[in-house]
């Protein structure tokens, strides 16, 4: 069967080029959760939901929600979601192409007359990506009632609360205690994504089905030593905190290295933020923080390395007159995605013809979190080079088509059309 009578490259053409017009223009593809940028791309995204004439909302969560009701009276309801926040200078497929894939699907059952027997809606999550408030997938988390209080009063470098700003885009954080309502009515939480990796593009393999998305979590590691003049401070008389830290990065990727050589399931943790304090040339750094960004399948490997970080942390105080503390910003445990869904996508995929892995994500995703608490599932499309969360981020069109007549085709087979 030709997937091309199931998706529309064009549409998904414009799509693309309509939402990467909406970044930092001298940083590229940097579309921030709550910045102008991701306004103007949920303004973009409501027009899309009005052209499809879907119910436009923002559910408590600050979710965009775009509706299409069924004919028949009910509360059941499929997922198409994914997230239109970007990381700085990051591409222009990472959640994008889910969401222009959603609404393709969409596109399709409109223009098909299709009545489905269950509603259908698509998510654009809040805030996928990681931020300054230290925890990334706001929106789904929310959904899944997987958010509290303290993390809602947590501020940036700018001052904003983060429960508040979640608040501004139209959630209401008071009502994230517990699961939302609407998780009951759930049936099938979905989502179509680029790999971020070369597995799919190595083996030359149409769709990756996934089995599994690891724990994820992140650490704050704070060191304070003592800011000095950079000219009169002595070598032997200094309390560097930027030196110290340089050591404890060089330590995290070598447990790390070490680890992920002995275990034969994904590990890796990574410093990619690191901020210094502060930050002049002429002074010996006094304060630093910096994130420990962690990914593992096994909760052994988890447990071992962040035993070997605290220990090494311990000894740092104990050897240097510095203050090393660390502490946890985030956690999602390792979770597999709905055993019925994976055939269901395996099968969707042989009904084109297309080669296809089931694989396990490095990447974290909203549907981990929405795997919490529904069935859920995802496919993948190759991405070149594995690039990604950078602006060399590349999919080709016709892999999203693809990908996209795969999510049809198991809407229409849930349906039982
Ligand atoms: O960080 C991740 O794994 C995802 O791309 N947000
Ligand atoms: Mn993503
Ligand atoms: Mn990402």
């Amino acid at each position: 069967m030709d997937y091309k009578n199931f998706s529309d490259i064009s549409f998904i053409e414009k799509g693309i080029n309509d939402l990467e017009k909406l970044t930092e223009q001298n940083k590229p593809y940097t579309r921030l959760v709550f910045s102008k940028e991701f306004y103007a791309g949920r303004d973009w995204l409501t027009k899309q939901f009005e052209l499809l004439e879907l119910e436009t909302s923002v559910d408590e969560a600050g979710n965009l929600v775009g509706l299409l009701k069924s004919n028949i009276k009910t509360n059941e309801l499929v997922i198409i979601g994914s997230h239109i926040d970007t990381v700085p200078s990051g591409g222009r497929y990472d959640g994008i192409a889910g969401i222009i894939s959603a609404l393709n699907v969409i596109k399709y059952i409109r223009e098909n007359k299709i009545d489905l027997p269950y509603n259908i809606a698509i998510y654009d999550y809040l805030g996928e990506e990681l931020n300054d408030w230290g925890i990334s997938c706001l929106g789904s988390r929310g959904i899944a009632g997987l958010l509290n209080e303290d993390i809602f009063l947590r501020t940036d470098i700018m001052g904003r609360v983060l429960g508040e700003e979640i608040n501004k885009v139209g959630g209401r954080s008071k009502l994230l205690k517990s699961p939302l309502p609407i998780v009951k009515d759930i049936i099938a939480c979905l989502e179509l994504h680029i790999e971020q990796g070369k597995v799919l593009e190595n083996d030359e393999i149409e769709i990756g089905v996934v089995r599994s998305i690891p724990s994820i979590s992140r650490h704050l590691v704070s060191i304070s030593g003592q800011a000095g003049h950079s000219g009169t401070v002595l070598m032997n008389q200094r309390s560097d905190s930027l030196v110290l830290a340089s050591k404890l990065i060089i330590f995290i990727n070598e447990v790390a290295l070490k680890l992920s050589q002995e275990s034969n399931q994904h590990f890796v943790a990574t410093v990619g933020k690191i901020n210094v304090h502060p930050n002049s040339a002429a002074i010996i750094p006094g304060f630093v923080d910096l994130t420990i960004d962690l990914r593992a399948v096994s909760n052994s490997s988890r447990n071992e390395f962040l035993e070997a970080i605290k220990n090494k942390i311990i000894s740092l105080n104990e050897m240097n007159e510095h203050e090393v503390s660390i502490t946890d910003l985030a956690f999602a445990p390792y979770i597999e995605m709905d055993k019925k869904l994976i055939s269901s996508f395996l099968k969707s995929c042989d009904y084109f013809g297309f080669s296809k892995k089931i694989m396990d994500s490095g990447a974290g995703h909203d549907t981990a979190q929405l795997a919490r608490v529904v069935p859920s599932a995802m496919i993948f499309i190759p991405c070149e080079n594995g690039f990604s969360h950078c602006p060399e981020e590349f999919a080709k069109l016709s892999d999203i088509a693809k990908g996209t007549a795969v999510l049809v085709k198991l809407i229409l087979d849930l349906a039982k059309l």
